[in-house]
């Protein structure tokens, strides 16, 4: 799909973008290197993914001009407390002038393992198990303050959120320090997790929101769901493409991660749902409950509420 919506900048975001969560440095760069190829111009990264060289490598080598690109890269927790360097630092990794969307990557900031190594992706883990928040006298309020302040140095043409609930969303917006409004909200979205209060939320107050693990990540038992598997069949598409579809007839922007060439392709493809098709998938979780793949305790987010 080709289609795009805007962001409350003004600025243009296609709504199927690349997905590369766990793709290593290789796969990353054929993946988008592929996707470039078969039309995709949203690619989405991050920081703590350790893939930002290779995807801004291929999306030079794609020969697409940087201004018919959409790029997100993400902040990670440990550098909450300096956005800029940490922006900066992705900028030098990807090899790019700026990114379009720059996203704080969870709404809490962890501790820092090896700050004098310059290593600001590693993480201590507490006693518990967990990774190591960052409670001392900071919170993502602050981060958002000095978030909201980039667009301003051109490295990013906007900023945004990541796993930010209803709750979080509010408390940011409620803040007299906070003078932009999120231009996105990525999180968790499929089938199985509707998050239809998280959407109409967002909605009313312009924030785009983007779906990750659109079909469930790793080996995924939404692939396997025998409502979507007969939707596909009936429409002669892979059950990938009928929860993408799903995603973008709901209209916010969808992110399906793959690194095989021909699963690019095939989920780049558009196809138009029925509404009575569209349903039986809205029923889905309202049959058999809410799924959530991505573990927000196993990430150490013990205040994503
Ligand atoms: P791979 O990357 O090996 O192609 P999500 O986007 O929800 O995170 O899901 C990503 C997972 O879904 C990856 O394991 C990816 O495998 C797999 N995947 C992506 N596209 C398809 C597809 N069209 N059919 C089946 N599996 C897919």
């Amino acid at each position: 799909s080709t289609a795009t919506v805007k962001l409350n900048t003004g600025a243009t975001i296609p709504l199927l973008g690349l997905g590369t969560w766990r793709s290593t440095e290789e796969e990353a760069y054929n993946a988008v290197l592929s996707a470039i190829k078969d039309g995709y111009r949203h690619i989405d990264s991050a920081a703590i993914y350790g893939n930002e060289a290779p995807v801004g490598r291929a999306i030079r080598d794609s020969g697409v001009p940087r201004e018919e690109l959409f790029v997100t890269t993400k902040l990670w927790g440990t550098q909450h407390r300096d956005p800029k360097f940490a922006l900066q630092e992705s900028l030098k990794r990807l090899g790019l002038d700026y990114v379009d969307l720059y996203l704080m990557h969870w709404p809490v900031a962890l501790k820092t393992a090896n700050i004098k190594d310059g290593n600001y992706l590693t993480f201590p883990i507490a006693p518990n198990g967990k990774r190591d928040v960052d409670l001392d006298d900071w919170n993502f309020i602050k981060t958002w303050e000095l978030l909201q302040e980039l667009p301003a140095t051109g490295k990013t043409k906007a900023v945004g959120v990541s796993n930010f609930s209803v709750n979080n969303l509010k408390d940011l917006l409620a803040s007299p320090t906070t003078k932009v409004v999120p231009a996105a909200n990525q999180v968790e979205l499929h089938p199985y997790l509707p998050q239809e209060e998280l959407v109409k939320f967002c909605e009313g107050k312009g924030i785009v929101i983007e779906a990750y693990s659109p079909l469930g990540s790793n080996g995924s038992p939404l692939l396997k769901d025998p409502v979507v598997i007969k939707i596909a069949e009936k429409y002669g598409v892979e059950p990938a493409q009928v929860l993408i579809n799903w995603g973008l007839k709901r209209g916010y922007v969808i992110l399906p991660k793959s690194v095989t060439p021909s699963r690019i392709a095939s989920n780049f493809k558009v196809f138009e749902l029925s509404d009575e098709d569209f349903e039986k998938i809205n029923n889905i979780s309202k049959e058999n409950g809410i799924k959530r793949f991505v573990d927000p305790d196993w990430e150490g987010f013990e205040t994503f509420v």
